[in-house]
């Protein structure tokens, strides 16, 4: 008859238990709200810089990075607005940060990366490019104006 030894038993069970909570986490995690960007099959259409909107609070803003700028530069929503950012470059890999909203972003050629952001409060949002991309990197920048009331 074979028997365990006790330090063995309680490092088994340990590992029991990290493991379990390992298992948990990831679980949990993925039923969250949680922010990643997803990433979506590349399509020509998305290299058209436009503004949609899908309604008086949903819109969908097709940005497009290249040397050194992102269309379109200018983003203005009413507040409360739900607005998806398909991204995507013309030439080099640039970045697409978001400030005060937790987004950050690569623009790509021949890839389209998707976030969400619901803005809640009226303000001016900067979007920076975060990856260095040539001698015009630093004024590669938009904006998100989002207004106190709707617009008519
Ligand atoms: Cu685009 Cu740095």
């Amino acid at each position: 008859m074979s028997t365990v030894d006790p330090y063995e038993k309680k490092i088994v069970m340990i590992t029991g238990a990290v493991l379990s909570l390992f298992i948990f986490s990831i679980l949990y995690a993925r039923n969250r709200n949680n922010d990643l960007p997803e990433c979506l099959p590349f399509n020509k259409a998305y290299l058209d810089a436009k503004i949609a909107r899908l309604d008086e609070k949903t819109y969908q803003v097709y940005a497009v990075a290249q040397m050194w700028q992102f269309q379109p530069a200018l983003i203005e929503v009413p507040v409360g607005s739900e607005v998806d950012f398909f991204l995507t470059s013309r030439d080099v890999v640039h970045g697409f940060n978001i400030s005060e909203k937790n987004v950050n972003m690569m623009a790509i050629y021949g890839n389209i990366n998707k976030a969400t952001v619901k803005f809640e409060k009226a303000g001016i949002y900067k979007i920076t490019c975060h990856e260095y991309c040539g001698v015009g990197h630093q004024n590669m920048q938009a904006e998100v104006i989002v207004n106190e009331s709707p617009k008519n």
